[in-house]
């Protein structure tokens, strides 16, 4: 492939402001209400929670090896915390309230989250106190670690996704927590957008190359995204590369993230549309991709190369210890009795974690340097993202099969009464969250903290 074929690619479309670590030492993230066109034409702008005065927050862009150097400004009415989703960082930069840091309190408390980053690959930031309305409000950002030898495409782009559940004038409906989704499959809104609106079109070229980053950084919408009249090859799950293979439909709990090459083969002119048919019966157009009138950019693609590994250690599976956990309660299975455990409707090894209750001791206690092989079995009747803080995992089988691909990642989604085989090293020392990613599950019950001594 001639390099200078991608380097000519179609201009930039800016969906969300991007700053580059290396430019900007010693930024802020500033936490503040505003209001933001979601909905678009027609409607009032809608009062949103951002980070720098958007949804999403400004997209962190740095170089696998940098280190970020964050001040994160509290102007919100709440105290809150931000959390690295993904990022093999020091415990006390996790952002998990009360148990690696104090809150960062409301109205002017400041927080300085410093951590390199070890790992290439799309991450995400988001509070980790009050999740349910402070992520349901809006703060979230992608934070992007590019590698060190970038992935030839003619563009990068990141698309944050989430939902809202809007009343008539486009404002957030305020029953955040309620009983029926904290005890059903969390808060499923009814507007979804793309980095911070609905988005009717995605202009391409034909010929052209684009890595499409995904995160879903809903409160609970599971996503299954079609690309009609294309096959996005994955080449990336959670940040961490996989062997790159063609997907027809890539399917994204809360949390969960997938590098996509998306190649534009279709016809100048055409439109295609971009399916979420997670739901089968609440399924429903994303957008569009609207291309261009220019002649084709090329008549070929070339392969899609892999990416480099990232540096973690690779557990032994052979040797590895073999830990069990059950997730329980919900609506239609073993919820927690109410009169002894108010507001909890989940469980994790038969007990439900009140929000940021650390009097509990920790689920388990690994040793560092040594394997794990965690089943994490679902008995209930919903869908659980699991997610492991400051480690990275090897998916190894599901319902007791074993995974074609090796596949890596920090959130793994376990389907109704399923179970899931994690394998890692539990390499870094401190206590670390392992929840449901509902964020309405996690704070109703649904998590944990593994220590690593
Ligand atoms: Cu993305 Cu504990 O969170
Ligand atoms: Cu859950």
């Amino acid at each position: 492939m001639d390099r200078r074929e991608f380097l000519a690619g179609a201009a930039a479309l800016a969906l969300s402001p991007k700053v580059h670590g290396a430019d900007a030492p010693g930024r802020v993230l500033r936490l503040a209400p505003a209001s933001q066109a979601l909905v678009g034409a027609g409607h009032p702008p809608t009062e949103v929670w951002t980070f720098n005065g958007t949804v999403p927050g400004p997209e962190l862009r740095f170089r696998q090896g940098e280190t970020v150097r964050i001040e994160v400004d509290n102007a919100l009415d709440v105290d809150t915390t931000v959390h690295w989703h993904g990022v093999r960082l020091p415990n006390a930069m996790d952002g998990v309230p009360h148990v690696t840091q104090a809150p960062i309190a409301a109205r002017g408390g400041r927080f300085l989250y410093e951590f390199a980053l070890p790992d290439a690959g799309t991450f995400w930031y988001h509070p980790h106190l009050a999740s349910p309305e402070q992520v349901g409000r809006g703060l979230y950002g992608a934070l992007i670690v590019e590698e060190r030898a970038r992935l030839p495409v003619d563009r990068d782009l990141a698309w944050v996704l989430s939902d809202w559940r809007l009343d008539r004038t486009a404002q957030s409906v305020e029953d955040f927590r309620s009983f029926m989704d904290s005890s059903h499959g969390g808060r499923i809104g009814n507007t979804v957008t793309v980095n911070g609106a609905i988005r009717e079109a995605l202009p391409v070229r034909a010929g052209e190359r684009i890595r499409l980053r995904l995160i879903n950084a809903s409160n609970a919408r599971i996503y299954g995204l079609g690309f009609e009249g294309h096959a996005p090859v994955i080449v990336a799950l959670d940040g961490h590369p996989v062997r790159p293979y063609p997907s027809e439909r890539v399917v994204l709990g809360p949390g969960m993230r997938a590098d996509l090459i998306l190649d534009c083969g279709a016809a100048p002119r055409t439109q295609h549309r971009v399916i979420d048919d997670f739901y089968p019966r609440r399924a429903y157009e994303l957008m569009k991709m609207a291309y261009s009138d220019e002649p084709p950019l090329r008549s070929a693609f070339p392969p899609v190369p892999a990416l480099a590994d990232n540096p973690f250690a690779r557990p032994e599976l052979a040797r590895a210890e073999r830990l069990r956990i059950v997730f329980g309660g919900g609506m239609m299975g073993a919820m927690p009795n109410q009169r002894e455990h108010r507001g909890q409707f989940w469980t994790v090894n038969g007990r439900p974690v009140p929000e940021h209750d650390h009097r509990h001791a920790p689920l388990f206690t690994l040793q560092r340097k040594r394997s794990y092989l965690l089943e994490l079995v679902n008995q209930t009747s919903w869908h659980h993202p699991i997610h492991l803080h400051g480690h990275v995992f090897r998916i190894v089988s599901r319902n007791g099969k074993p995974l074609a691909l090796e596949e890596w990642g920090d959130t793994v989604l376990i389907d109704p009464d399923s179970r899931v085989e994690i394998a890692f090293v539990a390499d870094n020392p401190g206590d670390w969250m392992l929840h449901c990613h509902v964020l309405e599950h996690q704070t109703t019950g649904m998590m944990a903290v593994v220590r690593v001594v």
